[in-house]
């Protein structure tokens, strides 16, 4: 059995492949940054005693992703598992006044997402079996000030995911939404979180593989973000647009 991971050096990546190096999985580490997923490969294999190899992929360069899957499958005809870290956060203001940002954010976290989606959901649909997963967020719930360019680009992933989910559960494929709250990660440092809603890493990871395990088609993680999210998503719009969120 074998895990594809793309966006290799986000922490929460490598705790969810932590879980499937201790069950035996043969792991491919893929990211944009030449010598990274090279890096992770070499690790996890010396820690795990796994076979680990590494692959580059960039979410925007989509002329490329056809080939990245060809040399992925052709490497590795017995893949089961997908999963789809990479993401980008961004900055709101930025994205409003500059379009760039906002396309990127748009592109990176959907567009690119999508491109790489089809591209293995064809191949696992062929095979009738394994698993996408990829890394939505509760931010795609419902849109707020802060962060709606973001925000948007995540819920059209989660609507994509569900779509996509519908179209392959026939032919035994699963397909897994991931909406996190917040992690403590790289992409959040320096925020004013609130400190007891923000979730390790390793949390999240172990989650993630426990919901690839069993099939599941969406998880909260923690789990209590699908009640907060129940919640949000029930405060009418009238009281909604006057809160500073
Ligand atoms: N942290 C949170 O609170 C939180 C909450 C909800 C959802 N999420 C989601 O969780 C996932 C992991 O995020 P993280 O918190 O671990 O942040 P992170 O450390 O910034 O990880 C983001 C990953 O995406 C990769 N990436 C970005 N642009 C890419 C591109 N064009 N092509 C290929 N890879 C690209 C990054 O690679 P480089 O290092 O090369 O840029 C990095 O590996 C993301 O999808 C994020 O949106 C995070």
């Amino acid at each position: 059995m074998s895990l594809l991971v793309l966006g290799a050096n986000s922490l929460i990546a490598q705790a969810a492949a932590s879980h499937f190096a201790e069950a035996g999985h043969k792991i491919i580490f893929a990211g944009r940054i030449q010598d990274e997923p090279e890096k992770f490969a070499k690790d996890f294999s010396i820690r795990y005693n796994i076979e680990c190899t590494s692959e580059i992929v960039d979410a925007l360069d989509y002329s490329t992703h056809k080939k990245f899957a060809e040399d992925v499958i052709s490497k590795d005809p017995e893949l089961d598992y997908i999963l789809i870290v990479l993401g980008y956060l961004g900055t709101q203001e930025k994205a409003q006044s500059n379009f760039d940002e906002a396309h990127r954010i748009i592109d990176t976290n959907y567009t690119g997402v999508v491109s790489v989606c089809e591209l293995f959901a064809a191949e696992f649909e062929t095979r009738k079996k394994g698993t996408i997963a990829a890394i939505s967020s509760v931010a795609g719930d419902r849109g707020r000030q802060s962060n709606y360019m973001y925000g948007s680009a995540k819920g059209a992933l989660s609507v994509y995911l569900q779509g996509l989910r519908n179209r392959l559960a026939k032919c035994g494929v699963n397909v897994l939404t991931i909406k996190p709250g917040f992690v403590n990660t790289p992409m959040t440092y320096g925020m004013p979180l609130p400190k007891p809603l923000v979730a390790s890493p390793q949390k999240v990871g172990k989650d993630i593989y426990k919901a690839m395990i069993k099939g599941k088609s969406v998880v909260y993680t923690p789990f209590y973000w699908r009640w907060i999210m129940f919640i949000v998503k029930s405060i009418p719009e009238f009281i909604f647009k006057k809160l500073k969120l």
